[in-house]
C-alpha cells in the first residue's frame, strides 16, 4: 500500500511565488507517489486572522490556489480543517498527554517571548492560547489520519516532531501501535526563496511576488527586484542577483547553467535579466491565472468540492477517532 503523506496550509493572505515553488508544488508532486492528504488549516489562521470576511474569502482563495495547479480532489483527500470535528476532540487528547514544557519549547511561542522580553513588555503579551497550542492541533490534523509523511517548510519540522514526540508517549502508555508516526519531509532544493529584496519572500517583508496578478502588474511587481549599479555590458555575479536566483527556479538543470553563463559574461541588462524572468513565470503562471479566476468566480463550486473532501476526510476520522477513544477508555 502506498504511503499516506498529509499537509496543511494556513490561509493567511494572498499566495505567492514563494508559497508555490516552496510549498504547493512539491507539495502536489507528491500526489503520484503517495496517498494524499491536502487540508486548509482555517482554524490555525485564527490565532491570527480576526477579520471573519478575510478568513472565509482567504479560505476560497487558497482551495481554488490548489485546485488552479493542478490538485486533483478525485484522487487526493482535500478539505477544510473546521470541517472535521473529530480533529478537535483529538486534539483534547493530546492536549492531556503534552507535557507543558514541550510547548514551552515550541520555536514560533519562542520567538514571540523572546520578542516580549526584547521589547521590555510582558513575556506573555499577546500571546494566546492558539499559539501556545498551535502544535497540539497540528498533531492532531496528522495523526487523525495516520499520516506516514508530512511535507513542509523546514520552519515546520520541530511541529512535526512535536506530533511524533506525543504519539509517541500515547503509543507507549496504551502498549498499542495506535498511532502511526509521521516523518517531517523538507524539500532542500527549494528552502528559502528570496523575495524582492533578496531577503526571503514573506509577506511580513513586504517582498512578494502575488501568483495572481495580470500581466501587467507582474511585470511591475518584477521590475522592482532590487539590482545593483552594473552598465548592462558588465559581467553580472547569479548567485548575488535575486532575479537569477527567482529565474533559475523556473529552469531545468541545463538551461539554469546556461541562463549563469549569461549573467557572467556581460552584455545583458537588468532590464533585461527581469524581462526574461517575467517571460518565463507569465508562461506558467498563464494557465493556473485562469483556473484561478474561473473557480473565484463560481464560489458554489468550490463549495462542492470541499463537501465532498469533507465527507471523505471525516468518514475515516470518525473510525480512527472511535479507535482512540475505545483505547483510552472514554467509549
Ligand atoms: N502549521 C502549518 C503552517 O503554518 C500549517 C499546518 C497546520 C500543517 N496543520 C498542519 C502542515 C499539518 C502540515 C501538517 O504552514
Amino acid at each position: 500500500m502506498a504511503l499516506r503523506a498529509l499537509t496543511g496550509i494556513k490561509p493567511t493572505g494572498e499566495p505567492h511565488v514563494g508559497n508555490w515553488l516552496g510549498a504547493i508544488k512539491p507539495a502536489l508532486a507528491l500526489a503520484s507517489a503517495y496517498e494524499t492528504y491536502y487540508f486548509i488549516a482555517d482554524y490555525h489562521a485564527l490565532n491570527i486572522i480576526y477579520d471573519a470576511e478575510a478568513l472565509r474569502k482567504n479560505t476560497l482563495s487558497i482551495a481554488a490556489t490548489y485546485l488552479a495547479f493542478g490538485l486533483d480532489p478525485e484522487r487526493s483527500v482535500f478539505y477544510r480543517q473546521s470541517d472535521i470535528p473529530e480533529v478537535f476532540e483529538l486534539a483534547w487528547i493530546l492536549a492531556c498527554f503534552t507535557p507543558k514544557g514541550l510547548m514551552n519549547r515550541a520555536h514560533s511561542y519562542k520567538d514571540a517571548v523572546a520578542k516580549n522580553q526584547e521589547a521590555g513588555r510582558d513575556p506573555d503579551q499577546n500571546i494566546n492560547m492558539g499559539l501556545y497550542s498551535y502544535p497540539i492541533l497540528m498533531a492532531a490534523d496528522i495523526l487523525i489520519f495516520s499520516a506516514d509523511v508530512v511535507p513542509v517548510g523546514a520552519d515546520q519540522k520541530q511541529h512535526v516532531e512535536i506530533a511524533r514526540d506525543i504519539a509517541e508517549r500515547i503509543n507507549h502508555n496504551y502498549k498499542s501501535a495506535l498511532f502511526t508516526l509521521p516523518e517531517p519531509r523538507i524539500d532542500d532544493q527549494v528552502k528559502t526563496i528570496v523575495g524582492l529584496d533578496g531577503r526571503k519572500m514573506s509577506k511580513s517583508y513586504d517582498n512578494t511576488i502575488p501568483l495572481f496578478l495580470e500581466e501587467k502588474p507582474l511585470l511591475k511587481r518584477i521590475n522592482q527586484i532590487v539590482t545593483n549599479s552594473q552598465t548592462p555590458e558588465e559581467p553580472k555575479d547569479p548567485e548575488q542577483s535575486p532575479v537569477f536566483q527567482l529565474h533559475k527556479l523556473l529552469l531545468p538543470a541545463g538551461e539554469e547553467a546556461m541562463l549563469r553563463g549569461r549573467y557572467q559574461a556581460g552584455g545583458m541588462g537588468w532590464g533585461q535579466a527581469k524581462k526574461d524572468y517575467f517571460e518565463a513565470l507569465n508562461a506558467v503562471l498563464q494557465g493556473p491565472r485562469q483556473e484561478y479566476r474561473r473557480l473565484m468566480a463560481d464560489p458554489g463550486a468550490l463549495q462542492t468540492v470541499l463537501a465532498r473532501g469533507r465527507d471523505k476526510a471525516r468518514d475515516r476520522a470518525s473510525v480512527f477517532l472511535g479507535k482512540v477513544r475505545s483505547t483510552i477508555g472514554i467509549r
